[in-house]
């Protein structure tokens, strides 16, 4: 492997301070210098004046259990800047699975695996451009275990689906994430969710949530997401924290009060935020099909479709209006359609405050929540969340510093997760960097033509190789699927 030095740049270390400037010296996948390194004929040198340097982003919230496999040149994070991703989120996770069947998250790939070895073994095989660390999913293991079954677990269910957590976190995993919105996590009540998370805590794991409710209920779902974390004893990770619904928005700044005050008590409290103010996932999730709910439906995008492909893109309504029928009647036609119940749909629900306020809370990382279905018109948040937080909040707006912004993207994000050695510029780090112009780098993926990748990304290093060169993906596919260790 030939080793890279970069020259003359301005170096953001990951760890928030101040900006500096000098070279990198890459040697062995590993930083090994910092400072002035001095000319050798051994290296390939990289002229960085006036670009940033900084640690590779971590997306602390995906669902690219799949698309590791997939899509294993991640165009759409690689492209941002991203070297690792954490997977898992929202309860859905591709482990356990049962080999041959299909796994049990949003991607639903068929296994050749049934827990995180085998899985680890999948992904590196089809050598995906990043990083990866699992969270073993609530939703995917209960419906392992019970079905679609309307409540508590007996005994030997919770014993079995607390070895699924087990077994996971023995093999790296960082933590047991939860979607107690959506089926089957909804029919759990809190103790399940205790008695679950105290599997983790002999690892000193986390418990990544999204919660109950992001919206009425938002904040007895935060009292639940603490009361959690505390009985089980470990950190709590609220992930895409929001407030949805008009009556609801502002209901952040309470929110992030509440964790403030646990903090302050002693509580591992962190969380994450996309910044966008429209959510996204399956819609079948969010309608009861006898009813469906009409304020929401009025605020539905259809991302992707397979029923009705050219409704990609579309807003809800104008399908309704030009069927003739209501909203909520257009819920219907297409999620009873046959392939209805794989829509994934884009809701229009929250508020631009909120995500100021939540940009400024030194506890709010940054991850995208993309769904990376590339058939439709996926929320832009695939390809857009962290160069839309550098161009559009820091640049633009100077909600926060760059400075502050990359700690959030990188260190934070490690130190939560478990991905050691990484997440800051520093001698012995592993090679994760990314290189950008921070006066041109922005999102430029829109609702209408998502698929587009940001600007002003300039070079990515993964594990010390050059996966993406001024706009090209090199395909060198170094990324590993990390194993959680303790500190
Ligand atoms: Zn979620
Ligand atoms: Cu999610």
């Amino acid at each position: 492997m030939t080793d890279t030095v970069i020259r003359n740049a301005t170096i953001i270390d990951g760890t928030g301070a101040p900006r500096f400037d000098g070279d990198v010296l890459i040697e062995d996948g590993h930083i090994s210098q910092i400072g002035d390194v001095s000319p050798a004929s051994t290296t390939t040198d990289i002229d960085a004046a006036g670009l940033v340097l900084a640690p590779g982003f971590v997306d602390v919230h995906t669902h690219d259990d799949g698309a590791l496999i997939n899509h294993p040149d991640m165009t759409f994070k690689i492209s941002q800047g991203c070297t690792s991703v954490v997977v898992g989120n929202c309860g859905f996770s591709a482990i356990p699975a049962v080999t041959g069947d299909n796994t049990l998250d949003l991607s639903e790939i068929e296994a050749s695996w049934n827990d995180l070895n085998g899985y680890r073994s999948a992904v590196e095989a089809s050598n995906p451009a990043v990083n990866a660390m699992m969270l073993v999913g609530h939703n995917t293991i209960r419906a392992l275990e019970m079905k679609g079954e309307r409540r508590r677990p007996n005994d030997g269910e919770l014993a079995r689906m607390q070895g699924h957590i087990e077994l996971a976190m023995q093999q790296g995993a960082c933590g047991f994430s939860t979607g107690l919105v959506y089926r089957p996590g909804r029919w759990s009540d809190t103790d399940e969710v205790i008695e679950l998370a105290k599997a983790v805590a002999p690892y000193g794991g986390i418990y990544a949530t999204h919660m109950r409710s992001e919206s009425d209920h938002l904040l007895d779902s935060v009292d639940e997401a603490l009361h959690i974390g505390a009985e089980a004893g470990v950190g709590v990770q609220i992930s895409h924290h929001k407030a949805a619904g008009p009556r609801n928005w502002g209901k952040v700044v309470d929110s992030l009060a509440k964790i403030d005050d646990a903090v302050e008590r002693g509580a591992r409290v962190t969380l994450d935020v996309y910044p966008y103010t429209a959510g996204s996932g399956p819609m079948i999730q969010y309608f009861d099909l006898n009813n469906p709910d009409p304020e929401l439906a009025q605020a539905i995008q259809l991302a992707s479709c397979p029923a009705f492909r050219h409704y990609e893109g579309r807003m809800l309504i104008d399908i309704a209006n030009e069927l003739g029928i209501t909203a909520s009647e257009a819920v219907q036609h297409i999620l009873t359609a046959p392939d209805g119940k794989g829509t994934i749909c884009i809701q229009h629900i929250m508020d631009e405050g909120d995500i100021l306020t939540n940009l400024r809370h030194d506890r709010v990382m940054i991850g995208s929540d993309g769904i990376p279905d590339l058939t439709g018109r996926p929320h832009p948040r695939l390809f857009g969340t962290f160069p839309r937080v550098l161009g559009r909040y820091v640049r633009e707006q100077g909600v926060i510093d760059l400075e502050s912004a990359v700690r959030r993207m990188t260190s934070l994000s490690c130190d939560v997760h478990g991905l050691q050695d990484r997440g800051r510029v520093a001698v012995g780090n592993w090679a994760d960097l990314v290189l950008f112009d921070p006066s041109t780098v922005l999102d430029i993926a829109t609702y209408e033509d998502p698929k587009r990748e940001s600007v002003g990304i300039d070079r990515v290093w993964v594990n010390g190789q050059l996966a993406f060169d001024t706009g090209r993906h090199t395909q060198v596919g170094a990324g590993r699927v990390l194993h959680y260790q303790q500190h």
